[in-house]
């Protein structure tokens, strides 16, 4: 029995640009921000707090955050590394923060330049100061299944990070594939092995797709009873600090998959796929998603 509904956060903004080498001006990201929400979208990941020298694409957190024209009933989630973060953040008031940590101890080096204990650490108090100002809290794992620099990462890895962020008040978490090496059993016991801190409600999966397994991975995820998934419209994107790590699932393809399952999503595939044009268009390519390529060329 799977799931009749699920949710679906676009982190196409986010994860999908932060990556890019060529200056995505902040009108195009709000544009395709604008796109998301209108193609039924009711959770974008906007963007950043980071810091610029290491993520120059998301330098303009606060501009793009301030030129939204929020709709009700969509939330805006931002990431925050730190106490910095949060507080930068804060002005721009987004509905759900993110922290990210990784199961991995040489990710969560390269990535936020500490090891797990202390990103727990400097977390701490980030999410204290989210929940007491009415703000919620998602807690991101990379590397559940692989990571770049250890390889496969062991079921209890991930249950000790996810110990630790429930610790420290995290609200949900996400079981990210980095790298997207994960295939179908080696994601349900990554996502089992969380669901000894976490309830399946309070659980996303985020899969990215580089060796192509991540609508496979979405499917035993469903299985398990999974209901939120992040995704990025056209494909796009990709973390700096994961080399050779390609887009998450395209929230296109996702759609089509989930409406062929006969599961609820609120959003409209070709205004969808219009979204995923239009940055596409940008950056100078096609859309990476097999459905908006068959759509497109019909
Ligand atoms: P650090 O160098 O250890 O931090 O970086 P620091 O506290 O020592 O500060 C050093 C400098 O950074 C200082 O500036 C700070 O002000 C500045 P300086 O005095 O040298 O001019 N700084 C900041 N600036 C802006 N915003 C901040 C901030 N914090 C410090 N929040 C830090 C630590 C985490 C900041 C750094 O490592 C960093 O920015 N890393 C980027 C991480 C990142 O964005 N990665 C990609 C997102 S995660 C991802 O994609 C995975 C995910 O999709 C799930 C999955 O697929 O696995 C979520
Ligand atoms: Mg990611």
């Amino acid at each position: 029995q799977l799931p009749s509904r699920v949710k679906i956060i676009d982190v196409g903004p986010r994860d999908g640009l932060q990556n890019e080498k060529q200056p995505v001006p902040s009108e195009v990201k709000v544009g395709l921000v604008q796109r998301l929400q209108d193609a039924g979208l009711a959770e974008i990941e906007v963007t950043s707090y980071v810091s610029p020298k290491w993520v120059p694409q998301m330098a303009d957190n606060h501009e793009v955050m301030q030129a939204i024209a929020r709709k009700d009933g969509v939330r805006y989630s931002v990431l925050t590394p730190n106490l910095k973060g949060w507080e930068a953040a804060q002005q721009d008031r987004p509905d759900e923060i993110v922290v990210f940590g990784a199961a991995s101890e040489a990710f969560s080096q390269k990535n936020i330049n500490c090891s797990i204990a202390e990103s727990i650490e400097r977390f701490a108090p980030v999410v204290e100061a989210a929940r007491a100002a009415g703000v919620a809290v998602r807690g991101a794992m990379s590397c559940t299944v692989g990571c770049p620099y250890e390889g496969d990462i062991a079921p209890g890895r991930v249950a000790y990070l996810a110990g630790l962020m429930k610790g420290i008040g995290v609200e949900r978490v996400d079981v990210a594939d980095t790298i997207g090496v994960g295939t179908p059993l080696a994601v349900q016991r990554a996502i089992e092995a969380t669901q000894q801190h976490y309830g399946i409600d309070q659980i996303s999966g985020h899969f990215h797709d580089t060796y192509g397994q991540a609508l496979a991975n979405t499917l035993a995820a469903l299985q398990l009873g999974v209901w939120n998934f992040q995704s990025s419209v056209a494909g796009l994107g990709g973390c700096p600090y994961a080399k050779g790590a390609t887009g998450n699932v395209a929230t296109e393809d996702l759609v089509f998959m989930l409406q062929g399952l006969g599961i609820e999503t609120g959003i409209d595939l070709d205004r969808l796929v219009d979204a995923g044009v239009f940055i596409s268009d940008f950056l100078g390519r096609k859309p990476n998603s097999r459905v908006a390529t068959a759509l497109l060329n019909k």
